[in-house]
């Protein structure tokens, strides 16, 4: 009876360790899967902290940026305001690290990358610009 207990916590442990491995490769495949395509794109390594700059940079023809939605530190949800500011709704952490849910589709992450660039920059953001921010979310 000892002996069966015994193995049964080893597979629990072991089930557990497969669970956590494939876990872990599925969402980080999202957001490495987009990397590898802008990298194609731009032909060119991305930096991150000239990402991090583009990111918080405001449009002054727009006076937007990205961080009026999403939050500074981009491990916490940011908030958008919606309805003359009288409600607001959470905006996910960018932060691969932080949110798991967080490009979890590369092709979702590509459509709003290309979207929210166009509401704040008023143009499509170039692969540079989109892979030096992704890398950012993505190590940090
Ligand atoms: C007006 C508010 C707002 C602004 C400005 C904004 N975002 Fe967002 N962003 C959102 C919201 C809300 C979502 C979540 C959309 C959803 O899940 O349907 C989102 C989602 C995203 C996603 C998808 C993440 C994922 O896991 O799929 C990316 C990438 C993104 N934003 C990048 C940017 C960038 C880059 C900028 C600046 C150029 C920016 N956003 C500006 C509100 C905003």
């Amino acid at each position: 009876m000892k002996n069966k207990l015994n193995l049964n916590r080893k597979y629990t442990k072991f089930a557990l360790a497969c669970f956590f491995i494939t876990g872990f490769t599925v969402y980080a495949s999202g957001a490495k899967e987009l990397l590898e395509k802008y990298e194609k794109d731009a032909g060119k390594k991305f930096n991150a902290s000239q990402g991090k700059e583009f990111f918080e940079k405001r449009n002054p023809e727009t006076e937007k940026s990205c961080i009026d939605c999403h939050n500074r530190d981009i491990k916490k949800e940011g908030e958008q305001k919606v309805l003359f500011s009288l409600f607001s709704i959470d905006v996910p952490a960018l932060s691969v690290s932080a949110n798991k849910e967080a490009f979890k589709s590369s092709k979702k992450a590509a459509k709003e990358f290309d979207n929210y660039c166009e509401e704040v920059w008023q143009r499509v953001c170039t692969a540079e610009e989109k892979g030096n921010m992704l890398l950012y979310f993505m190590e940090n």
